[in-house]
């Protein structure tokens, strides 16, 4: 049986920076929609798409807006206990995919949304693997980081149709979105 794809979204800036005191370092309003079109839209109405994200990375997501709906939510974590009813917490990437697949009538595509170790086992673990990066342009401070994207692994593909072309600008910061696609299985 093949090995499912998953998808890494996540916006870095100059430096790769993603993160900064367990928040976002900006706030841009287009990438946040894009986001969420991204990761909820699925072809097929009867089925849903799955995020999977680390502890900080859920506990960053203010309360009321968590579980991200419409999407089945994943939380990494040896720790945390407390969580709503409809959220999985799972101990490693790996128990998260067993779900997905045994979930597999029900679930589209399959997210990655953070932080810095979840992204690196995704994308350089032994996955098919799609990535959807929103560069920022600009030099933040950050405390957190996505590797770097080893073109030897991925390659840019021609970003697909919903994904929007051409430079965006949120409250002075310019962005635009890149996409690449694992080139090899490692
Ligand atoms: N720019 C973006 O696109 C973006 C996206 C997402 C997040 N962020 C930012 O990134 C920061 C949060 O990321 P982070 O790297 O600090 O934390 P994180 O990956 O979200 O969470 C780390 C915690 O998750 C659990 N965990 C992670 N990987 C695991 C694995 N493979 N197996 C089991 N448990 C695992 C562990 O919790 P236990 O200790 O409980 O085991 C670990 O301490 C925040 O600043 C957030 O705003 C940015």
């Amino acid at each position: 049986m093949s090995k499912t794809k998953i998808n890494v979204v996540v916006a870095a800036c100059n430096n790769m920076g993603i993160g900064i005191n367990g928040k976002l370092p900006w706030r841009l309003k287009q990438d946040m929609a894009f986001f969420k079109k991204v990761t909820s839209t699925t072809s097929d109405p009867s089925k849903k798409n799955v995020v999977i994200m680390g502890k900080n990375t859920w506990l960053s997501i203010p309360a009321k807006f968590r579980p991200l709906s419409g999407r089945l939510n994943i939380v990494l974590s040896t720790t945390l206990t407390d969580v709503p009813q409809n959220v999985y917490v799972v101990k490693s990437l790996e128990q998260a995919m067993d779900l997905v697949n045994s979930m597999a009538s029900t679930v589209e595509n399959v997210f990655v949304i953070g932080g810095a170790s979840v992204y690196k086992e995704a994308m350089f673990g032994s996955y098919p693997c799609r990535v959807y990066l929103t560069r920022v342009m600009g030099d933040f401070i950050c405390d957190t980081f996505l590797p770097q994207i080893d073109e030897t692994i991925f390659t840019r593909i021609p970003n697909p149709g919903d994904v929007p072309e051409g430079e965006l600008e949120d409250n002075g910061t310019k962005y635009h979105f890149v996409v690449f696609e694992k080139k090899i299985d490692i």
